[in-house]
């Protein structure tokens, strides 16, 4: 019975094709206000045969995925993808830890991240739909419910659009120190 199952697990990665050592741990879901800050808390593995390829030179990198994916963010030109941000940690802490700045409309979908290391470790983890994670981009605050008259709703629409600013900025920041 055990050997059964042994059996059925190594086919199984070799079916999917894939080195079962590699996998990646981040949020489903994340919200941006439009303009703002996102935070993606991410951890991944490599397949252990890799790991002397794995330095802290190794690239991190975010992919849009799409029908042609296109790269958003490389740990080594952070300033030069379409995406502005900061990566954390180490690539030898296998940490993918990434927080986007500016997030628009056009950011909004799903995104996968992608290590490049020395030799041959070079690996996109796509090969599950819970590796990948979706950008939400929220427009604007929810409506207050309190009706107002309209010169007063104006004050208080305005208002609530900055300190939704304010609190979505500092939970990107205080998302970090803990
Ligand atoms: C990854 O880096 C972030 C930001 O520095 C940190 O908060 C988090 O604890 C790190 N995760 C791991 C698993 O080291």
């Amino acid at each position: 019975m055990m050997e059964i199952s042994v059996t059925f697990l190594l086919t199984g990665c070799l079916i999917q094709g894939v080195f079962c050592g590699f996998s990646i741990s981040l949020p489903k879901r994340v919200e941006a206000l439009q303009g703002s800050c996102v935070f993606i808390p991410c951890t991944f593995d490599i397949d252990q045969q890799y790991v002397t390829e794995l330095t802290d030179d190794s690239k991190r990198i975010w992919y849009k995925d799409g029908n042609s994916p296109t790269v958003v963010f490389d740990s080594s030109s952070p300033n030069t993808a379409s995406l502005k941000g900061e990566i954390f940690g180490t690539p030898t802490e296998k940490n993918c830890t990434t927080r986007f700045d500016n997030v628009l409309q056009r950011d909004k979908g799903s995104y996968y991240f992608r290590v490049e290391g020395s030799k041959n470790l070079k690996y996109s983890y796509t090969n599950k739909p819970e590796y990948k994670v979706e950008i939400v981009v929220i427009d604007s605050p929810p409506k207050p419910t309190v009706s107002l008259f309209k010169d007063q709703q104006k004050v208080k629409k305005v208002k609530e659009v900055k300190e939704v600013k304010e609190v979505t900025g500092k939970l990107c920041e205080s998302a970090l120190l803990d």
